[in-house]
């Protein structure tokens, strides 16, 4: 089979295409032929080595897939040659085929196609626990999103709105914020074009209730400055490379919650309950996650330069037909 390789850290450039043995399967996990291939910011940060945790090279990289299950093992009960499954790990699925446990596989549901699946994966889980479980989210939220034309932050515009918030998107293109528009954002912001803060006065004048903010660096204050009393401020990661040193003051003066988000933290009944929530938003196509590129495994180094450059607009996909 063909995979991509990350033979040693680096940008996306050291990245290149061999011929490998089929993955073998041990027991709980199953081997998936890989259909399509999401590609996620922190591949980019786990083949540059500025991840969280260290994969030593050479490894495949690749975080989230959907395919056809063609070989299972003992303890992979559930689950059977042939189902359609869509699945997320730290490396692997930029393969023509992945071997994972069972256990990080999910079936997916009838109706949905293997592109719509494999862009709604870990971007929108990740809006969605954070609007749900962190942030909170009421009908009639003032919602501001940072990075609203990445894969999170389009996500968190869209599940935002399905929550009944008024959002406003901030982003750094007309092109983008033009997306996030037609998503359903209310009021849209390029912070290239002058002051955030004094834009955020005019577009919420009545101050905010939640902040998701998925960029960091020098966008952060201002987002945070917007919130009203008791607001929450929710940091997701920090994709501007520049982690933000807010003055606890600002925090301690309006009674604010700032909250980090990470998959373990959300409680086990409302990560179901999510989970489920979310699936509904799929099937029901309630909400329809965007695809700005879609690339051939040959041409794996310009789909990590599309993510790694910021100039992403949703998702990008890799498709291994
Ligand atoms: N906590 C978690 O579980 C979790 C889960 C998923 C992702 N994340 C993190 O969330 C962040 C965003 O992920 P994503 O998938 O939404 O990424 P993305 O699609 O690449 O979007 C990131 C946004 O950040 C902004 N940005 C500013 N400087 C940038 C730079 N130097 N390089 C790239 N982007 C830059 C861009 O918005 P502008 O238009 O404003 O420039 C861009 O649209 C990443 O740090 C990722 O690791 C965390």
């Amino acid at each position: 089979m063909k995979a991509a390789v990350c033979p040693a850290y680096g940008p996306p450039e050291v990245v290149r295409i061999e011929e490998q043995p089929s993955p073998t399967v041990a027991d709980g996990q199953a081997r998936v032929k890989v259909s399509a291939a999401a590609v996620n910011f922190p591949d980019v940060l786990l083949i540059a080595n500025e991840y969280q945790i260290s994969v030593p090279p050479p490894f495949v990289p690749g975080s989230e897939f959907v395919g056809v299950i063609v070989e299972t093992s003992e303890g992979t009960a559930g689950f059977a040659v042939g189902d359609r499954v869509t699945g997320t790990g730290m490396y692997g699925a930029f393969a023509e085929e992945v071997a994972v446990p069972t256990a990080g596989l999910t079936p997916i549901p009838d109706g949905v196609d293997d592109r719509r699946a494999a862009a709604f994966g870990v971007a929108y889980r990740t809006a969605y626990h954070t609007l749900r479980s962190m942030a909170r989210v009421q009908q009639g939220d003032e919602l501001v999103v940072l990075g609203a034309g990445g894969g999170v932050g389009l996500a968190a515009v869209q599940l935002g709105v399905q929550l009944g918030a008024s959002v406003t998107a901030i982003a750094s293109s007309t092109e983008k914020l033009d997306v996030a528009v037609g998503y359903g954002a209310k009021h849209v912001i390029n912070h290239t074009c002058g002051d955030l803060r004094d834009a955020l006065r005019d577009a919420v004048p009545g101050g905010a209730d939640v902040v998701v903010d998925s960029v960091g660096g020098e966008l952060s204050e201002p987002a945070l400055r917007s919130l009203n009393r008791g607001g929450r401020f929710v940091t997701v990661g920090f994709a501007s490379g520049v982690i933000p040193r807010i003055p606890l003051n600002l925090v301690l003066v309006k009674g604010l919650h700032v909250l980090g988000f990470q998959f373990q933290d959300v409680p086990p009944d409302e990560f179901a309950r999510n989970e489920e929530e979310l699936r509904e938003h799929l099937v029901s196509g309630r909400v329809h996650p965007h695809v700005c590129a879609v690339y051939p495994l040959a041409e794996i180094v310009a789909a990590l330069k599309h993510v790694a450059g910021g100039r992403a607009i949703g998702k990008v996909l890799i498709d291994l037909t």
